[in-house]
Formats: structure tokens, sequence, C-alpha cells
């Protein structure tokens, strides 16, 4: 097991698509490369963690937003979502830009589909933290970053706190 580097909002690997991966290719290193992600993810306080996040543009990522102190971990191979519902309006972060926070419109629930860690198809459906979590890291694999959903007088000041921010990430 190995904690990995977060990569931080600027590098190009963020800003890619990933591909959708072919499981049988990928079995063999799936369980170590999923244990480093959880390894990584929990070690950095987060609920969520996509595969351009450790500077891979692999279509996979992994969630745990916890119910009640209990751990419910989520792989997400190859995922889309299938139906989003409603509206919400909360504070949203990412590990990927460490100390920016900020109030971001999301659907209130959503379903999804993906492949489990066994490349067994599956449909979940979240509300609140958990549909939050699904379109936060199914951006993360479309290439797209929490901010790119603000709006222009909200980009403007982010990218001010940014580039005090970005000294301070290694
Ligand atoms: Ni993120």
């Amino acid at each position: 097991m190995a904690l990995l580097r977060i990569t931080k909002h600027g590098e190009t690997v963020l800003k890619k698509p990933s591909p959708p991966v072919d499981f049988e290719a990928i079995k063999k290193e799936l369980p170590g490369l999923l244990r480093d992600m959880w390894a990584t993810m929990y070690a950095a306080h987060g609920v969520g963690l996509a595969a351009p996040q450790i500077g891979l543009n692999l279509r996979i990522a992994v969630i745990d937003v916890k119910h009640e102190g209990q751990s419910k971990q989520l792989v997400l191979i190859n995922p889309k979502i299938l139906h989003l519902e409603g509206a919400q309006e909360e504070e949203e972060g990412c590990l990927s830009i460490p100390g920016l926070y900020s109030k971001l419109r999301r659907a209130a629930k959503a379903t999804i589909s993906a492949l489990d860690e066994e490349g067994r198809p599956y449909e979940a459906s979240g509300e609140g933290l958990l549909a939050r979590a699904f379109q936060h890291e199914i951006d993360h694999l479309d290439g797209k970053l929490f901010i790119d959903h603000l709006g222009l007088a909200q980009r403007l000041k982010v990218a001010r706190i940014l580039k005090d921010l970005k000294k301070t990430w290694n």
C-alpha cells in the first residue's frame, strides 16, 4: 500500500477526459491501484478520489461518504450518470484544490451505472452528499473541477484566491 501524491489544479491530467478502461486489461493491477486510492483518500480526509487525482487518466473513482459513521465503499469503474433530479446548494471542496471551498448548486439526487471492483455492472442512487460525490467524481473523469461550474464573477474571485493558495501546495 502506498500513499500517492494528489495532483493539483493546473496540472494537465486533471483537465483531460479519462477514457473508459478495458476491465480485463486492468484486472491484475486493479486491486493494488484501489488499495492505494483508498489509502490516499482516507489519509487526505476525502470522501472521494478519481484516478486523474493520482495522475492517471483512467475512468475509475472511489467514494466513501460514510453513513452514520459506517464506512460504505463504492468503486466506480467506467461510471455514467443515468439520471439527475432536484437541486441542492452546499459548500463543495476538492482534494486537488486544497483550501478552497465554494457554494455550488448540484442535483439533489443522482443515479449512476458503473462496474464494481469485480467487473460486475451495477446501478446506484444517492441523495445529498452521495449525489454530490457522484457528480463531483464523474466530473473529474470528464476533465472538470467543481470550480468550472462557477459563474464568471465567482471565478474571478476564485482565480485571485488560487494564486495565493498555489504557493502553499506541493
Ligand atoms: Ni475533487
